[in-house]
């Protein structure tokens, strides 16, 4: 560990006391000599590559493409979706999919290709395999989109896991992003990215990874076509990034590369070609739609690390009611727990949970409940004792218990990569609910284990179920928070039958959208950690988790006042809209920065508002399509090479643009706008796009523009849904739709498509498809 490192750790333990400091010495010490006893070193290491093609078996959707030292099989779905898999790998086990990999396109066969080769040709992609097991991807036009060389493979001599490497190129102009979350983005710059989820310890800011959910999604941005490449494999790795060049117009361009490197698992492979929208369609529709938050959760939220007892949760309420500052859930951290014991409270500061949160839910207040994966490790902990009788707690190789150390002291670890246990763990949310929660905050579970040095987690040679198949922890850890998601949202569907469960988590795994979204842990309060708040959410939004926020204002010390207001100001656009602090931070609640601020943080919360059916209609939209709430700016025009570069504006669904202030003292700023006439939401000012405009920027509030012709469900003053609507450039056309609220539980609502038009010297409304519109509308002037 580096000094910066150990500088964190240290830092990060003084929250827990000193004690905890000594236990996360001998937690480190424990986790080395479990691993040196347990996982031999590998020795001497040979190279494999799959060598030239011996034959060839054709089946529906492609095949089996046999090579000297290696088998790919190669399978074009009717999701247009391709999977590759060498060594004989197929789509499944997959802790990603959300079901079976889908069906083979019955049209899509094996064909010789050029030089000894195979292609298989369908409607949206070619996909040619050399002799030598080259791959490239095609788009129907013939552009190619990748090319992929030969794996190879390291095998020691003793056996083992295999490494291996996958190196490809991709168009010169091709701008990367994804790979989970991550601070540095959007756009991800030149460098290594590391897949093991990590809690960086202490809080972080734009140069630091991994950090808590790495995901092997990569995108590709390119002239010639956007494509999606998921490596489904779990263990850890690297993903190497460099952009290309491109050269004088000669044809002498540099590439971009991409290079992925494992530690083993399985060496396979989606591809998705295609714009955006359609991209992320079909990823949701492997990985599975993307959980719908209650209502409630699409308002503001507040949290802290320290309420410290009822009274204060009281005060703080009614702090927010008394301002006027609308407010729809609190979130208790750590210390309202009995001696931070996972599904306890502490009744001396927390005496009567059940009836404070009926007297918050009566104003519209939700509480919702901090949960960490590791148990206290001691006789009489019922949590503990219940889980060791079903035998839940992750083993080392010699069948003795991993002890770990969290905040509540020496614990153990669920084992959520078996079944029997992630059951077990969701009956424990009963007590959750019983105690008046309405939804859950999933924190450590990286996992996180303290430790004084080395990586602060569980030991790599820890045993895991993996349902059923036996594994150890270099294969469980990157889906260890995948399956807590997992069971929590199973228990409490199971004991609420009738409603929709809410839960976010810090950690997670490709398929994570399922169960709930996520937060972006503890970012380091400063204007860089803003940029990297948002850079997470839109990472994230196109890897298929639409649902995340920042801690709004930071985790860490006091944001001034300025920041603190364009932090809420950005949250407010956001998913997840959530103010939260470290124990030893400053408050975060609005009237902590002075008159001024409370009175811009209430034009804010009161516009929140005003959007939920908006909001709503996206949450609805994301688990039908995929499609993040949160989009960067290139996502209806990704041939727009500047705005593949920006990273300081997105589009909040179809109809808005924001671009948050995220540096001090401006009052203008500059924004890329994608094609089209904008207006500015407040002003009315048109803009038009493409190129770069100012717009104003008050310190009272984030830019919005909004698209001509958008129709947006907005709330009413009486509380129904009315339609905003902005006019279309004269001749042009707009519209928008609405997903109606159907309540919390599991009811549908239809998507209504509205369109709008000139008449003559007015702008009309209609319903797609006939009838009346159904709503009262709003004409905007501009
Ligand atoms: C780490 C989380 O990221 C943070 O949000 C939380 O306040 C602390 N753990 C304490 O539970």
């Amino acid at each position: 560990m580096d000094g910066r490192g150990l500088l964190r750790s240290v830092k990060a333990l003084g929250a827990g006391g000193p004690s905890l400091g000594l236990r996360a010495v001998r937690a480190a010490l424990r986790r080395r000599r479990v691993d040196a006893s347990a996982l031999a070193p590998r020795g001497a290491e040979r190279a494999r590559v799959p060598g030239a093609v011996t034959d060839v078996e054709s089946g529906p959707g492609g095949g089996v493409i046999r090579f000297a030292r290696s088998e790919l099989r190669l399978l074009v779905t009717v999701t247009g979706a391709v999977f590759w898999g060498w060594d004989g790998a197929g789509p499944e086990p997959s802790y990603a999919l959300c079901g079976a990999a889908p069906e083979a396109d019955p049209r899509a066969m094996l064909e010789p290709d050029k030089d000894g080769g195979w292609r298989v040709v369908s409607e949206r992609i070619t996909v040619a395999v050399s002799r030598y097991g080259g791959i490239e991807v095609r788009t129907p036009g013939g552009v190619v989109l990748r090319r992929v060389e030969p794996p190879r493979w390291w095998e020691s001599a003793g056996g083992g896991v295999a490494r291996w490497v996958q190196r490809a190129e991709v168009a010169a102009d091709a701008r990367f992003f994804g790979l989970g979350g991550r601070a540095a983005g959007p756009r991800l710059v030149d460098g290594t990215y590391r897949l093991w989820n990590t809690d960086p310890g202490g809080s972080f800011g734009p140069g630091d990874d991994p950090l808590s959910i790495t995901m092997p999604v990569q995108w590709v941005v390119a002239d010639g076509g956007t494509h999606l490449v998921f490596h489904d494999t779990t263990w850890d790795g690297s993903v190497s990034l460099q952009e290309g060049e491109e050269g004088d117009g000669s044809g002498h361009d540099r590439p971009g590369t991409v290079e992925l490197r494992c530690d083993g698992g399985p060496l396979r492979c989606w591809v998705v070609v295609g714009a955006p929208a359609r991209v992320l369609h079909t990823w949701v529709s492997l990985t599975g739609a993307p959980a719908v938050p209650p209502g409630w959760a699409l308002g503001y939220q507040h949290a802290r690390w320290g309420f410290g007892s009822a009274a204060e949760v009281r005060r703080t309420v009614a702090g927010y009611r008394e301002r006027g500052l609308p407010l729809d859930a609190v979130h208790l951290d750590i210390d309202h727990l009995d001696g931070h014991r996972v599904f306890t409270v502490d009744r001396r500061r927390f005496p009567e949970l059940p009836e404070l949160a009926r007297e918050l839910a009566a104003d519209g207040v939700r509480l919702v409940s901090i949960v960490d994966p590791a148990v206290k490790a001691e006789p009489g902990n019922p949590v503990f004792e219940s889980g060791r009788a079903v035998g839940a707690f992750v083993r080392d190789a010699t069948g003795r218990e991993v002890v770990g150390t969290v905040w509540a002291g020496e614990s153990v670890y669920p084992d959520f990569t078996d079944p029997g246990v992630r059951a077990w763990w969701g009956d424990w949310y009963g007590e959750r609910l019983g105690q008046g929660f309405a939804g859950f905050w999933h924190d450590m579970n990286e996992p996180v284990s303290f430790a004084a040095f080395g990586e602060r987690t569980l030991p790599r040679s820890a045993r895991h179920s993996l349902e059923g198949r036996g594994g150890d922890h270099r294969e469980a850890h990157n889906v260890y928070a995948l399956g807590m998601a997992r069971a929590a949202y199973e228990g409490v569907r199971r004991l609420r039958p009738a409603e929709r469960p809410f839960l976010f988590s810090r950690s997670g795994w490709a398929g994570m959208q399922r169960y709930g979204g996520t937060w972006s842990g503890d970012v380091a309060t400063g204007w860089p950690g803003l940029r990297a708040s948002l850079a997470l959410v839109l990472g994230l939004g196109l890897c298929g988790v639409p649902y995340s926020g920042p801690d709004v204002g930071g985790f860490t010390g006091s944001p001034s006042p300025e920041l603190y207001l364009r932090w809420f100001q950005l949250g407010a656009h956001l998913p997840l809209f959530r103010t939260h602090s470290a124990l030893r931070a400053g408050r975060r609640e609005p009237w902590a920065f002075g008159e001024e601020v409370v009175e811009h943080a209430r034009a804010v919360l009161l516009e929140r508002r005003r959007l939920a059916p908006y909001l709503m209609t996206l949450a609805q939209l994301a688990a039908r399509t995929g499609a993040p709430y949160a989009r960067p700016l290139w996502w209806g025009a990704p041939e727009d090479r500047a705005l593949r570069d920006c990273g300081d504006a997105f589009l909040l669904g179809d109809a808005l643009l924001v671009a948050p202030v995220m540096e001090p003292g401006v009052d203008r700023r500059a924004v890329h706008l994608p094609a089209g006439t904008w207006y500015d939401a407040v002003s009315g000012a048109a803009f038009t796009g493409p190129g770069r405009v100012r717009v104003a920027a008050p310190l009272s509030r984030a830019p919005v523009l909004v698209r001509a012709g958008a129709v947006l469900p907005v709330r009413g003053a009486d509380g129904g849904v009315e339609l905003e609507v902005w006019p279309p450039v004269r001749g042009g056309t707009g519209g928008g739709l609405v997903v109606a609220d159907a309540g919390d539980g599991w009811g549908t609502s239809e998507v209504e498509r509205f369109t709008t038009r000139w008449r003559g010297e007015g702008v009309v409304v209609e319903r797609e498809g006939g009838g009346p519109v159904g709503y009262p509308v709003r004409l905007r002037e501009v």
